[in-house]
C-alpha cells in the first residue's frame, strides 16, 4: 500500500482531499499540518480513527519536521496543499506568504529529492495567470498563459511553481503541478467569499462586496478539485502542469444574491465596500487538457453544489461560530475597518 503525505490536510481543500483519498483509494494517509489559524482538526473527526490515517503536526519550512515525517512513515508520495491561502491576508502581511509558500515548498522539494520520493504534486492556483479582461469573454487561462502575478499571495504561489519546475529540469524530480480555480464546499474557512456571505446572511449582518461586485470567479465544488488531483497524481505526465476548473463563471454580486435567495433572505444587507487593492478582475480556466488527456470531468453542477454547501453551513453552525471569534475578529477588523 502506498504512503502519501498530504501537507495542509487540516485546511479546507486538504481535509476534503484526505477524506476523498480514504473513501476512494487504498492509501495510508499522513496528514502533515502546522495547524495555523486555517488548520482545524475538527474537519477530520469522522475519519480520525481510520487505521490508514495518521496526523503529524509539523511545519513545511522545517527540514527536521519534514524529514522526520517522511522517514517515519516511509512516504513515497507527497501532495502539497500547505500554504497561506488568503489574498486579503497577503495584502495585510506578505512576509508569511513568502516564508510558507516559497521556502516551505523548497524545503519539501529538497527533502523529497534527498529521500527519493516517487511522486510530488504541487497544488497551485489559477491566480498565477493574473487577470483576464472582462470585455473578451472568449479568453481563458490555459497552461501556456504567461505567469503574471498581482498579489503577494499569487506571487508566492507562482514562485513555488517555478521552483517545482526547476527541480524537474535540474534534478529530474518526478513532479506534477495543478492550477485550480476558486473552490467552494464544506469546511471552507469563513474569511473566503462564499462561507463569509453565508455566515453574514444567517446572522442578518452586512454583506461586504468589494468594489462594484462585478469581479468574476470560476467556481468549482471542492470534491471535483479532489478528483482532478487524483487523476493527475495517477495518470498525469511527469513535469507537466494541469489546469482545473468548472467552466462556471459568476460575478461576485450574483453569487451573493444566490446565497441570499437560497437562505430566503432579502438583499438589503448587501453593502458595497472599498475595493481590494490590486483586485484581479476575472479568472476563467480552460480545463480542456485534463479533460482530454486524463478523462476528468466535474461531477457537480453549480446549483446542486451551492445548495449542498449552504445546507452544510446551516447544519454546522457550531463549526463556523467557533472560528469566528478571537483572532478571527482581529483579522476582520483589520481587513474591513477601512473598507466599510
Ligand atoms: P487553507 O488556508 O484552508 O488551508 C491551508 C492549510 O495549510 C491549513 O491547514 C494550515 O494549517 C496549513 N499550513 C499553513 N502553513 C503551513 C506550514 N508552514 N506547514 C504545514 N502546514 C501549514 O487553504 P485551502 O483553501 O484549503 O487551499 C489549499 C491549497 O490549495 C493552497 O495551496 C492554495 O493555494 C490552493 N488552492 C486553493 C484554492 C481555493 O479556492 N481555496 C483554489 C486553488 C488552489
Ligand atoms: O482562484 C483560486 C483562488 O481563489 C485561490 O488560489 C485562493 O486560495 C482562494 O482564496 C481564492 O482567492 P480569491 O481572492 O478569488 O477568493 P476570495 O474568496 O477571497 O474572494 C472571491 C471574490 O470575492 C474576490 O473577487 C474578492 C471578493 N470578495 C471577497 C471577500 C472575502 C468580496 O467581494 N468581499 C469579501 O468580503
Amino acid at each position: 500500500m502506498k504512503n502519501i503525505l498530504v501537507t495542509g490536510g487540516a485546511g479546507f481543500i486538504g481535509s476534503n482531499f484526505v477524506k476523498y483519498l480514504l473513501q476512494n483509494f487504498d492509501y495510508n494517509v499522513i496528514n502533515f499540518d502546522k495547524l495555523t489559524y486555517a488548520g482545524n482538526l475538527e474537519n477530520l473527526t469522522d475519519i480520525e480513527k481510520d487505521p490508514r490515517y495518521t496526523f503529524f503536526k509539523g511545519d513545511i519550512c522545517s527540514e527536521q519536521d519534514v524529514e522526520k515525517a517522511l522517514t517515519e512513515n516511509k512516504v513515497d508520495t507527497i501532495v502539497n496543499f500547505a500554504a497561506e491561502s488568503h489574498v486579503d491576508r497577503s495584502i495585510l502581511g506578505p512576509k508569511e506568504f513568502i516564508v510558507t509558500n516559497v521556502i516551505g515548498t523548497q524545503v519539501l522539494l529538497e527533502a523529497a529529492r534527498k529521500l527519493g520520493i516517487e511522486k510530488y504534486l504541487q497544488v497551485s492556483t489559477d491566480e498565477v495567470y493574473g487577470s483576464l479582461p472582462e470585455d473578451k469573454p472568449e479568453l481563458l487561462f490555459t497552461e501556456k498563459t504567461p505567469i503574471t502575478t498581482n498579489s503577494p499571495y499569487s506571487a508566492s504561489k507562482a514562485s513555488a511553481d517555478l521552483l517545482v519546475n526547476a527541480y524537474y529540469h535540474t534534478f529530474k524530480m518526478p513532479v506534477l503541478t495543478t492550477r485550480c480555480s476558486n473552490n467552494y464546499g464544506p469546511y471552507q474557512f469563513p474569511e473566503k467569499l462564499i462561507p463569509l456571505m453565508i455566515a453574514k446572511a444567517v446572522d442578518g449582518q452586512k454583506l461586504p462586496v468589494y468594489g462594484d461586485g462585478k469581479n468574476v470567479r470560476d467556481w468549482l465544488y471542492v470534491e471535483d478539485h479532489c478528483s482532478a488531483i487524483c487523476e493527475v497524481l495517477h495518470k498525469g505526465k511527469i513535469g507537466e502542469v494541469y489546469n482545473i476548473g468548472g467552466n462556471n463563471e459568476w460575478y461576485n454580486i450574483d453569487i451573493v444574491k444566490i446565497i441570499l435567495k437560497i437562505l430566503g433572505k432579502g438583499e438589503d444587507h448587501i453593502t458595497y465596500v472599498k475595493d481590494r487593492p490590486g483586485h484581479d478582475r476575472r479568472y476563467a480556466i480552460d480545463s480542456s487538457k485534463i479533460m482530454k488527456e486524463l478523462g476528468w470531468a466535474p461531477k457537480y453542477q453549480f446549483d446542486g453544489g451551492i445548495e449542498k454547501t449552504i445546507k452544510w453551513y446551516v447544519e454546522n453552525e457550531n463549526w463556523w461560530r467557533r472560528i469566528m471569534k478571537g483572532e478571527y475578529l482581529n483579522y476582520f477588523e483589520k481587513n474591513y475597518s477601512n473598507k466599510m
